[in-house]
């Protein structure tokens, strides 16, 4: 399935997609925040419909934080969150960061397992244990 690039999220269709997807993968969360210019995006389409979503934010320490994926439920199962973690990835290298990190629910199963797969290693765990951490070193 092509995933397009979206940077910046200046167009409003894009933005209106990203916040749909954002609702759908994550119906009790908040829509994630996320400012225009400081962030890459990326949506997977099947067709014409869009059925995932990525992002991620560079911080000033060259590092990319991968603030959210998510897969509609239709969708899941085929390997678009695997392949959304490698095209961030890509990206990383393109742009010279140091490294990436993200972090996922402690029961998370499928994010974990990708995260492992694509050279993730488990760094930190929240106090209350909800929240698990994971860095891939990029240099
Ligand atoms: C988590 C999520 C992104 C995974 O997307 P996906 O495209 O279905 O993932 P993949 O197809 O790459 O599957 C990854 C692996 O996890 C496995 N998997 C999927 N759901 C699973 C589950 N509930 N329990 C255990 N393993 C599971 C898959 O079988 C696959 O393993 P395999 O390749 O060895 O068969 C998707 O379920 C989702 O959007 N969930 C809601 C939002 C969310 O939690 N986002 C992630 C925040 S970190």
């Amino acid at each position: 399935m092509p995933i397009v690039k979206v940077y910046p999220r200046t167009e409003v269709h894009f933005d209106e997609i990203l916040t749909r997807l954002d609702h759908q993968c994550f119906p009790s969360d908040e829509i994630y925040q996320a400012g225009p210019q400081d962030h890459h995006w990326w949506i997977a389409f099947d067709e014409k419909r869009a059925v995932a979503f990525a992002g991620m934010r560079v911080d000033k320490n060259n590092r990319a934080f991968f603030c959210r994926a998510g897969v509609i439920k239709s969708h899941r199962g085929l390997g678009l969150h695997l392949a959304l973690i490698r095209r961030r990835l890509s990206c990383c290298r393109r742009l010279g960061l140091d490294q990436a990190y993200t972090y996922t629910l402690f029961n998370n199963l499928a994010s974990s397992k990708n995260l492992v797969r694509c050279g993730f290693h488990l760094s930190n765990y929240s106090t209350d244990r909800r929240l698990l951490w994971w860095t891939k070193q990029l240099t």
